[in-house]
């Protein structure tokens, strides 16, 4: 089976063609950041619009990738939530009307299982049953992955997501949108122990998170060393390490906690903070002490793309799901929902 996977929830446009015998045969992305980085944050009503100009060039730069024609596609898929709610009409419009004109069904996935499932992309994909830890700019998901579309949730954020709080620390320290990525660079260059910040709930049991506290307390230590609206570089990257360090233990510790709790030895790490360096080092070191074994996507498939959604997709067409033609947008919709395989 081949399908056309279609992503639009956020800031980029994602387009992917994925074979269930001979893999990724296409995948292109077109990214917005340039355009939000000017005013410091993703302005949905531009987001929609962007993805009206480059969903189709993109689809037909798929294609063209594939050396494949539209009559060679079995199915399609586009992310139906959650998301910004123009910018996923966008990706459910355009995929619904390509299905209908081609005569395919098609499907709308939830972001978060595309997340979830993209390290079966790569080489040594993951067995069932795992635990994964969801890291994106919009939410923080412990979940137990018993098979495919069989998930629950073991903790989630009650406030920042991950991605956000590393967002809202780069914004504090004049980095631009977005600032992950760039913070996570910063921290690189920091010295460890110079500054100390809280881990946020692990003293607490459970396994949800918090991070809008630790938020607070970047914000406090920055303001000690801004003299006439500078801080100096050096301290600059001393902050950001420690407060990269504080939330990487964060995760750690809740990511062992879920694997002794649900008894698996498998620890899947998808979206956007999943990149980074010290978070994957630090889960790798813990992962191998519970010998256990952890597994992440490649970079480009941390972040938002086609190519996870073209394979939720192609999972739930294989099992005869589809929409009806009257879309439905779900702009917020909880993991924990989904139809199971
Ligand atoms: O999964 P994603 O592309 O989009 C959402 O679904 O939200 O995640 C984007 C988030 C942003 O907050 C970005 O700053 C963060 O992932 N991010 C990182 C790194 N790369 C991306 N955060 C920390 N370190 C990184 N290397
Ligand atoms: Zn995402």
């Amino acid at each position: 089976m081949r399908v056309l996977g279609i992503e639009s929830s956020c800031d980029e446009t994602g387009v992917a063609i994925y074979d269930s015998d001979k893999g990724l045969l296409a995948h292109q992305l077109y990214s917005q950041v340039k355009m939000h980085a000017e005013f410091g944050g993703v302005v949905p009503e531009l987001a929609s619009r962007d993805h009206v100009r480059k969903l189709l060039p993109l689809i037909n730069a798929a294609f063209e990738e594939a050396g494949l024609l539209p009559e060679s596609i079995d199915g399609v898929a586009y992310t139906a939530g959650p998301g910004l709610i123009g910018a996923l009409m966008v990706g459910a419009a355009t995929g619904r009307a390509i299905a209908m004109g081609w005569g395919v069904p098609a499907v709308g996935v939830h972001h978060m299982e595309g997340h979830l499932l993209a390290p079966m992309l790569e080489e040594n994909p993951p067995e069932y049953p795992f635990v994964a830890l969801l890291v994106s700019g919009g939410h923080t998901l412990l979940v137990d992955v018993a098979a495919p579309g069989s998930y629950r949730i073991l903790g989630e954020s009650l406030d920042d997501a991950a991605g956000e709080a590393f967002d809202k620390t780069a914004k504090m320290m004049g980095l631009p949108y977005p600032g992950g990525p760039l913070l996570g660079q910063l921290a690189d260059k920091g010295r460890p122990g110079i500054f100390v910040f809280p881990r946020p709930m692990i003293d607490r049991p459970g396994m949800d998170f918090s991070f809008s506290g630790l938020k607070t307390a970047v914000r406090l230590e920055i303001a000690k060393h801004t003299v006439d609206e500078v801080v100096p570089e050096q301290t600059k990257a001393d902050i950001a390490l420690a407060f990269q360090t504080a939330v990487v233990e964060t995760l750690t510790v809740k990511c062992r906690r879920a694997l002794q709790a649900t008894g698996h030895k498998r620890l899947v790490i998808a979206g956007g903070v999943s990149a980074n360096r010290q978070l994957r080092a630090r889960l790798q070191e813990m992962a191998y002490k519970e010998k256990g074994q952890l597994y992440y996507p490649r970079p480009e498939f941390c972040t938002d793309n086609g190519a996870m959604i073209a394979y939720a997709g192609y999972l739930r067409l294989q099992a005869g799901m589809k929409s009806d033609l009257s879309l439905s947008i779900r702009p917020r919709w909880s993991i924990d929902e989904l139809e199971s395989l």
